[in-house]
């Protein structure tokens, strides 16, 4: 074994939060020259590079070359959401009959664990490299660990609750996300990332050539505001319908707003479940980007995943790829449904205390 071919996963600065707080970032690389750029900001997703037919490699993931950015005007750009990720209506809820209000901040509701969310807050982070620790030269995966602890009542969820994320980059092209939580009083919970993908790479271009396939039969329909009106509803003969290869701007001049719905995952289908230790994670959805060939698969355990097109990008933001305009990227979020803290008849999404809440997504990049 060469040791100075082996390099250690050192943190970089991404430099200061407006409160003066130090924020790093870790880049992650395998073995096909695959790049993930983590940072303890939110457990961002800073940068995901793959190699491209010109030798060199493209960002598939929508960011900022800087925190100034990142917390002025990020719509979540490759964040990690919670307490709870998506709507929860009007912002309050009732559990083992006590009424908590939560911070509202998307019209009449909270959204994405409200007004500082998990996405705003710093996170310690431990590096690793299972090639290092087994004596290969960064061979196997690599990744972050990172923690985050949530004080009883922020944002007015109950419980002090203790959060670990961890980013690991295989030699598969896996980007795999492993979500624990434990809570010392029962909590909502609903932990997802939130990085918008753009195959062809970040602010090239829109996504409405993407081909899309989500296997899910249902979908969660929404009032006016977003928020789950309680039904699921076959997609079939609608333009809701994504069981096939589709285009993701083939019909979406017919959906009001543009795609920002939960799927309902078919976990009848076996469609390639993957088994990553004892969890089994299944396939979700696909994206193809027709020109160069390149590939998203998505695996989760969740039940549902949000699928959002972009609809509130207006090329205000300016990024490291450029300024990124309506549907210029997508985001396939795993989660729990929207507002299940309202809706009995959803996928639990209270934890108690005791218990451990557990999530794992991974996003695979194949290229051809
Ligand atoms: C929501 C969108 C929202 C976006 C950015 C998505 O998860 O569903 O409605 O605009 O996040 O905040």
């Amino acid at each position: 074994m060469n040791s100075e071919q082996i390099t250690k996963i050192t943190p970089k600065s991404f430099g200061k939060t407006a409160a003066g707080e130090e924020v790093k970032y870790f880049e992650l690389k395998n073995k096909h020259g695959m790049v993930a750029e983590v940072a303890n900001y939110g457990a961002t997703l800073l940068r995901l590079l793959v190699p491209d037919d010109a030798g060199s490699t493209t960002n598939i993931v929508l960011g900022f070359d800087n925190m100034a950015q990142y917390q002025k005007e990020s719509p979540y750009f490759g964040s990690t959401v919670g307490r709870v990720a998506n709507r929860i209506a009007k912002g309050e809820f009732e559990l083992d009959s006590k009424r908590y209000k939560l911070a509202v901040n998307n019209g009449p509701n909270t959204l994405h664990g409200g007004i500082k969310g998990f996405d705003k807050q710093i996170w310690e982070a431990k590096p690793f490299d299972r090639g290092l620790e087994s004596g290969l030269d960064r061979g196997l995966e690599r990744g972050v660990v990172f923690n985050y602890i949530s004080d009883d009542m922020e944002e007015g969820f109950p419980g002090k609750m203790s959060v670990t994320v961890t980013y690991t980059l295989t030699d598969d092209d896996e980007l795999r996300i492993d979500y624990e939580a434990m809570t010392d009083k029962p909590t909502p919970i609903n932990l997802t990332n939130h990085s918008y993908f753009n195959l062809a790479g970040a602010g090239s271009s829109d996504i409405l050539s993407h081909e899309l396939t989500i296997y899910a039969d249902k979908y969660t329909p929404v009032d006016d505001t977003l928020i789950p009106v309680g039904t699921l509803e076959a997609v079939s003969n609608t333009s809701m319908d994504f069981k096939t290869a589709t285009a993701i701007g083939a019909r979406i001049d017919q959906v009001k707003g543009g795609y920002d719905h939960n799927y309902a995952i078919n976990q009848n289908v076996s469609a390639a479940p993957k088994q990553v230790s004892n969890t089994r994670v299944g396939l979700a959805a696909e994206v193809k980007e027709p020109k160069s060939g390149r590939r998203l698969m998505m695996y989760t355990t969740e039940p549902g995943v949000q699928f959002y097109s972009g609809n509130f990008l207006d090329g205000s933001a300016v990024g490291n790829g450029g300024a990124y305009k309506k549907h210029y990227g997508f985001c396939l979020e795993a989660q729990h449904f929207p507002d299940s803290v309202h809706q009995p008849a959803f996928p639990n999404s209270i934890l108690r205390p005791g218990d451990t809440y557990r999530q794992t997504t991974i996003y695979q990049i194949l290229q051809k």
